[in-house]
């Protein structure tokens, strides 16, 4: 089968498309053929910097739709042919995957097997953020950075659903503003202005919640513009700063509080954990209408130019590999 790996670190030149022996599956594992593998921020950052990857060559690919091949022995409520979603820790750019069938999701009824590829990774991240780590309350401010990626378009439209009463969105540009608006923000700010922003529009009070994915000068402001009680949640370094530190100045003077969340870590740890999740994330598409356009599909040979797109800072929603 063909797969996509990379033996070196470096751009997106270093994916190629190599011949590998298909996998089988083992006690509690299941093969999928794969239809659509989505493109994560993390594959971009594992190609680049080494990010969770354990040896070379490697295999990038954290989520992918398709049908079922086999089921391992001890499997139990998943038959060959059923139309499937899985999240992985690897492997998903490839004709055929191996998942533990803990991750395992069987695409909700209605749904297609494109759409069913960009469920795994980012709804259950940006609800996991929401809810379960900053505790969203009815009537919440919430402000979002990287508003127009895949977990931004997503996080925004939780956010609105989930009793927020205004949603805030940064980006860094204006195309993408437009996009993000069409994704349950009310307003949207470009980078180099938002804590201004936030500050004007929120009477100098300042969110109740704020994710961020970027880090470093970005952490540091958003969370200057947490309010009382504020909670702020770090889940990526998208811009390869040193990792934030706080003290008691940053958190005693309004109560505030910083937490951090891994989906990757947790589905590895806790994979019950995960399936409520993801149970609860899927439903928010299938009945609260959550949306999560794929804008760019590309050839599982040409994975280098899906990269390229996103390091182009012009990408937009999903991004998903057509096997
Ligand atoms: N902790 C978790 O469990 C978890 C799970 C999924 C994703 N994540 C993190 O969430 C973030 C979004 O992931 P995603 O897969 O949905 O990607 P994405 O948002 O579709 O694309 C990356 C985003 O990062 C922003 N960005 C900032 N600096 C960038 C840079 N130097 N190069 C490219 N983009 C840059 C871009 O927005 P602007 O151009 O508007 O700045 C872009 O929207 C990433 O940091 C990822 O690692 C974390």
């Amino acid at each position: 089968m063909r797969a996509i790996v990379f033996e070196e670190f470096g751009g997106p030149e270093v994916l190629k498309a190599v011949d590998v022996t298909a996998p089988e599956p083992g006690p509690g594992e299941i093969t999928i053929a794969v239809a659509y593998a989505g493109v994560n921020f993390a594959d971009i950052k594992a190609r680049a910097d080494g990010y969770r990857v354990d040896a070379l060559p490697f295999r990038p690919g954290l989520e992918v739709s398709g049908r079922i091949r086999a089921v391992g022995a001890d499997v139990t409520g998943f038959t060959p042919g059923q139309e499937v979603a899985a999240f992985l820790s690897g492997g998903g750019y490839a004709e055929t995957v191996l998942a533990p069938a803990a991750a395992v999701f069987a695409i909700p009824d209605g749904l297609s097997l494109r759409t069913g590829a960009t469920l795994p990774s980012v709804l259950p991240t940006a609800y996991a953020l929401l809810h379960e780590v900053a505790r969203l309350r009815e009537g919440d401010t919430v402000l979002v950075q990287g508003a127009a990626g895949g977990v931004g378009t997503v996080a925004g439209q939780l956010a609105r659903m989930g009793g927020a009463s205004a949603v805030y969105g940064v980006v860094s540009s204006f195309d993408k503003a437009e996009h993000a608006l069409k994704s349950g923000y009310d307003q949207v700010f470009l980078a180099d202005t938002f804590d201004r922003d936030v500050r004007r529009v929120t009477g100098g009070r300042g969110v109740d919640i704020a994710l961020d994915p970027v880090g470093g000068e970005t952490f540091q402001r958003t969370l200057a513009v947490l309010g009382r009680f504020g909670r702020l949640v770090s889940f990526g370094n998208t811009g390869s700063d040193a990792p934030w530190q706080i003290g008691p100045d940053d958190t005693y003077p309004l109560g505030a509080s910083v937490a951090g969340f891994s989906l990757l870590t947790m589905a590895a740890a806790d994979p019950q954990r995960l399936r409520e999740l993801a149970e609860k994330a899927f439903g928010a598409v299938t009945e609260g209408g959550v949306e999560l356009p794929v804008s760019a599909e590309f050839e599982l040979a040409d994975a280098a130019s899906a990269h390229r797109l996103v390091e182009s800072r012009t990408s937009t929603g999903k991004l998903l590999l057509r096997i």
